[in-house]
């Protein structure tokens, strides 16, 4: 039975860095992702017979439970001005699966290593080929680390040779550091001066603009988002 997660599908970046892995190792290698949710970006790889660990934050995300949805009846794209101010949503608490549901509902408990762990603040001293994030550095759980601190631990569970991918939430006004602080968004170009000559960045890409996402799961007001992509590999 094919499960969904409570984000959506899958971007085809994702595929894309799973296929850059396959080429390289088969499907013989380890991937990691931190802040795994309930299971977006590493139910592909377990379905491949992949090895995988996740970990996060949210028990909800984790084992199942109740989470509030926005009632959206018709969805309405809005363009961005400095002062948007969304609608109220009424809310509905809905039952959804764990990461951990879903991989036994998908047969896949086997490929797959799950573990409560907040890991900025508690690194875990393995390494991975591919290690993936998105979106979980500005996390207010994570405030306590600087940027530059949270990408260097994302760095030090790669294994030689192994690629590391950060989507990343970037501040939509640059100067504004009350709604965007520089612990959580970074600031244009300010994520390579972290990536010494030990990496060789394959992929890298910012908005310009904010693109506006609907009312969700965990945040259910509109809203816009600034966002980073990177892709790396380490060289030594
Ligand atoms: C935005 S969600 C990912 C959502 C979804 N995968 C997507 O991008 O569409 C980021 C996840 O990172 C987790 N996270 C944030 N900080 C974390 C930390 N210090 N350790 C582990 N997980 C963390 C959150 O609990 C959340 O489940």
């Amino acid at each position: 039975m094919k499960t969904k997660s409570i984000w959506g599908k899958p971007p085809t970046r994702l595929y894309k860095l799973i296929n850059l892995a396959k080429e390289k190792w088969g499907t013989n290698f380890s991937a990691c992702i931190v802040g795994c949710s309930d299971g977006k970006f590493l139910m592909p790889f377990a379905r491949k017979k992949i090895k995988v660990t996740g970990y996060d934050i949210d028990d909800i995300a984790l084992y199942g439970g109740y989470k509030d949805f926005p009632i959206v009846y018709k969805k309405v794209k809005y363009d961005y001005k400095p002062n948007f101010v969304s609608k109220i949503y009424k809310l509905e608490s809905k039952r959804v699966y764990g990461i951990i549901d879903r991989l036994e509902k998908e047969n896949l408990t086997k490929y797959a290593t799950i573990e409560k762990r907040d890991f900025y603040r508690n690194v875990p001293d393995k390494k991975y080929n591919v290690v993936f994030t998105s979106c979980s550095l500005h996390y207010s759980a994570n405030k306590d680390f600087s940027l530059k601190d949270k990408t260097i631990k994302l760095q030090d569970i790669v294994s030689k040779d192994g690629y590391l991918y950060i989507d990343y939430m970037m501040a939509i006004d640059e100067k504004d550091e009350i709604n965007f602080p520089r612990e959580k968004f970074y600031r244009k170009n300010e994520i390579i001066n972290y990536f010494n000559s030990d990496w060789e960045i394959i992929s890298f890409r910012e908005n310009h603009s904010p693109s506006f996402e609907g009312a969700h799961v965990d945040c259910t007001k509109d809203h816009f988002h600034r966002f980073g992509y990177l892709l790396a590999r380490r060289i030594k």
